[in-house]
């Protein structure tokens, strides 16, 4: 998302702040950021907390971007964030990536920068017709692509009311809605059985949860892409173990695809990715 012109922008940003800022603090300025549309995310070093609107308004200016947001944190069941305005007011854009617009509030809905290999990836494993379930859609990240440049048929999940306005906007806005359905419900209440040539389980920390539940969406012989966060010292065992036993445990015997490793998700811990095909 950091563009090549980062190499003139970094200069320009401490020359304009050496001029309001202590000079000790000119080392310690954001050197990479992520943008999103027209918003920036800076994270920001304490001790440049006292300067924060200032910075903002020239990294704004110099990059040209109409609102700055301080990095934060990304949690609870709907995975919000929780991005402090710096500067602006405006959060909502439409950021586009590999040929798909994605609107979506930067304050309060996630989209992270290093999960762009697997945003392309789905675009290339969708086949035309195929039907595909994201049981935790989002905005529909993955599976926008999968419609766009698969043109893979698509019912997308999403339980957040406020990041399902979003998911609707970009079908739209992507002009799938001859083979993209978005459902605002929670996936467990979705009734549709042995119906699936492939599900999406983008969703991490708990998915082991609705590991039933995608069985069951799921037809004999499709794939299963589960995501999910994994202690280091459980690597490579896991995620796919778990899956497997709970996929036993209800009749399924599954076979491992495919394994990728997205990114690191904390201190020690791994966001993973594998493909499971599972047969009833
Ligand atoms: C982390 S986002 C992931 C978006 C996308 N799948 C990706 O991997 O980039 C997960 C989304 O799942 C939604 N979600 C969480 N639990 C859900 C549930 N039980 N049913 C449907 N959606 C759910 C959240 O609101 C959130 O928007």
């Amino acid at each position: 998302m950091e563009t090549e012109k980062t190499q003139f922008i970094k200069p320009r940003i401490r020359q304009v702040l050496s001029e309001k800022l202590p000079p000790e603090l000119i080392q310690k300025l954001p050197k990479h950021w992520v943008q999103i549309g027209d918003v920036l995310i800076l994270p920001l070093r304490p001790e440049l907390e006292p300067y924060r609107h200032r910075i903002a308004e020239v990294y704004a200016q110099v990059i040209g971007a109409k609102t700055v947001l301080k990095k934060g944190r990304i949690s609870g069941e709907f995975r919000e964030t929780n991005y402090e305005v710096l500067h602006g007011g405006d959060t909502v854009t439409v950021h586009t990536e590999n040929g798909i617009k994605y609107k979506l509030d930067v304050a309060r809905v996630m989209f992270s920068p290093a999960n762009v290999k697997e945003r392309v990836r789905m675009a290339r494993v969708a086949k035309p017709g195929e039907l595909v379930v994201d049981m935790f859609a989002g905005i529909g990240h993955l599976s926008l692509p999968m419609a766009v440049h698969g043109k893979a048929r698509v019912i997308a999940i999403e339980k957040s009311p406020y990041t399902f306005q979003f998911l609707v906007e970009n079908i739209e806005l992507n002009k799938v809605q001859d083979r993209m359905t978005a459902y605002n419900i929670d996936n467990r209440d979705f009734l549709g059985e042995n119906i699936a040539d492939r599900v999406l389980m983008g969703y991490v920390v708990k998915t082991a949860e609705f590991i039933p539940k995608a069985l069951s969406i799921a037809k004999d012989g499709s794939v299963i892409h589960y995501h999910n966060t994994v202690p280091e010292r459980l690597m490579p065992r896991e995620p796919f173990e778990t899956f497997q036993r709970v996929a036993r445990e209800h009749g399924y015997e599954v076979e491992k695809l495919n394994e990728i490793v997205i990114k690191r998700y904390a201190p020690g811990v791994w966001h993973v990715v594998v493909d499971v095909r599972v047969f009833r």
